[in-house]
């Protein structure tokens, strides 16, 4: 039987990567108002993307994880916040279109604020302050004052979670979505590439294709998914104070447990995935889907024990592995861990992150990515899932849709002198458009050639 659980159950646990702030006082203050404040997402919706995942861990879709590393408050502006979300809707019609399969599109965004950090301070030029956690604890400028955690942070970055979630929704359900138009949906600096007339010829066989089944009496209006979408939002669960305000009893029924409600979707980051932990305890109780990140210094038995602290029951859709092994290591690390996984018959959904462990630096002093490496372990990913005989279920990507040139290569061929040029990221290097549509022009195409394998194991399901 699992012990009881509190939403500040966490507190007795140890808990990595908190800030400490100085008043503890108003800390608590910020903390009572955010619980007393509506919820931003609610149970139904929750629910509805716990099922999304059931069927992609059965093999029948794909989960499409995206956004900024950090959001910023300087960032925050309603043109950057569609262009993301423009962005995503493109990689979901590329992979939905282009690899056949229903593809669920969970964004990085509306609450993606905090950070975990390597080291709890930083050092310039022999002063040293606490480190840069995100715009929810303080600021990026290396200054004494702004580096000092705010609690007041947390309700600016409620209420910039509960615009962004507002626009969003907007977008989704509002007709910004609708596939009749994707024409429409600018291409702007991807412009000129090899990429956008991939797009735009994809974007005329979709066009074909409504207009044929429009034809046959199939249209926008019988079915409402073609003129708009479902998207979700997910984050990292780290400041746990920020998460257990957020956290409620369903205020439909008052029977279905707890949820997270500051996000659809919340992940255990790498660095603090503790069996014993805080953040696994807080995760535990709430009955949102969880992400898992595993890394390369992920133990086998570790893995498994997670697995049964997070997921008791084996529901599908509850828990996502977010595998982020690096190109190197990926052959290596990944197959043990899914022999484990799947031989115990647990049910999870296996995704990609080929971001965070393929960072580097560049000659010119910033943080950032080869593009080939970040396909190379998409391809690495693909091709494990495919000799284990088990289901690629998703990526998780760093992304923005902003021109910015932070990640190396490309279609653009973005080299390390270039990168001062647009280099804009709060934390880690992000894909740009270009990039991010060549990526998932790639996944498609794997995607399709694993078709037959997919429908054949659906098949073996369904007799079962
Ligand atoms: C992240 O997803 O931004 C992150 C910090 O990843 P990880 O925990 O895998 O390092
Ligand atoms: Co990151």
């Amino acid at each position: 039987m699992a012990q009881q659980w509190t939403p500040d159950g966490w507190r007795q646990r140890t808990a990595l990567q908190m800030p400490d702030y100085a008043d503890a006082g108003a800390l608590d203050g910020v903390l009572d108002k955010l619980h007393s404040f509506p919820p931003l997402v609610f149970a139904g919706e929750v629910n509805a993307l716990r099922r999304r995942l059931a069927q992609v861990s059965e093999g029948n879709g794909f989960l499409l994880q995206g956004g900024d590393c950090a959001e910023s408050f300087a960032e925050f502006h309603p043109d950057n916040i569609r262009d993301t979300f423009r962005v995503l809707m493109q990689m979901a019609v590329i992979l939905t279109f282009g690899g056949a399969v229903p593809v669920v599109k969970v964004g990085r965004m509306a609450g993606q604020f905090a950070k975990p950090r390597s080291s709890p301070t930083e050092v310039i030029d022999g002063v040293e302050l606490p480190i840069y956690r995100g715009d929810i604890v303080n600021g990026i400028e290396f200054e004494d004052a702004t580096r000092q955690p705010d609690p007041n942070r947390l309700l600016t970055a409620y209420s910039q979670a509960a615009a962004t979630l507002n626009l969003l929704r907007a977008f989704a359900q509002g007709g910004y979505a609708d596939l009749y138009k994707i024409h429409r949906w600018n291409l702007d600096f991807v412009e000129g590439t090899e990429t956008a007339a991939r797009y735009r010829e994809l974007c005329g066989r979709i066009t074909e294709a409504l207009e044929f089944m429009e034809a046959c009496g199939i249209d926008g209006d019988s079915v409402p998914a073609m003129r708009q979408t479902d998207f979700y939002t997910s984050h990292e669960a780290l400041l746990l104070n920020y998460e257990e305000a957020m956290t409620r009893q369903d205020t439909i029924t008052r029977v279905g447990g707890w949820y997270d409600t500051s996000a659809h979707m919340v992940w255990i980051g790498d660095r603090t995935r503790q069996v014993d932990g805080a953040h696994v305890e807080y995760c535990r109780g709430i009955n949102n889907p969880l992400g898992l990140k595993a890394g390369p210094t992920t133990e086998r038995d570790d893995l498994l024990r997670l697995i049964d602290i997070l997921n008791p029951g084996n529901e599908a859709g509850r828990l996502t592995i977010i595998c982020r092994m690096g190109d190197d290591q990926v052959t290596e690390k990944l197959p043990p861990l899914i022999r484990a996984v799947e031989g115990e018959g647990h049910k999870v959904v296996w995704s990609c992150d080929p971001m965070h462990g393929n960072t580097i630096k560049s000659s010119t002093g910033y943080k950032t990515r080869p593009f080939d490496r970040i396909l190379a372990e998409v391809r690495g990913f693909f091709a494990v899932h495919q000799s284990e005989g088990s289901h690629p279920g998703g990526v998780h990507v760093e992304m923005t849709g902003q021109d910015v040139t932070e990640c190396l290569g490309g279609a653009q061929l973005i080299n390390e002198e270039q990168l001062a040029s647009r280099y804009h990221t709060h934390c880690d290097p992000r894909l740009n458009a270009s990039q991010s549509l060549e990526l998932s022009f790639l996944i498609a195409e794997m995607l399709k050639q694993q078709r037959p394998a997919r429908q054949l194991a659906q098949a073996v399901q369904a007799a079962q």
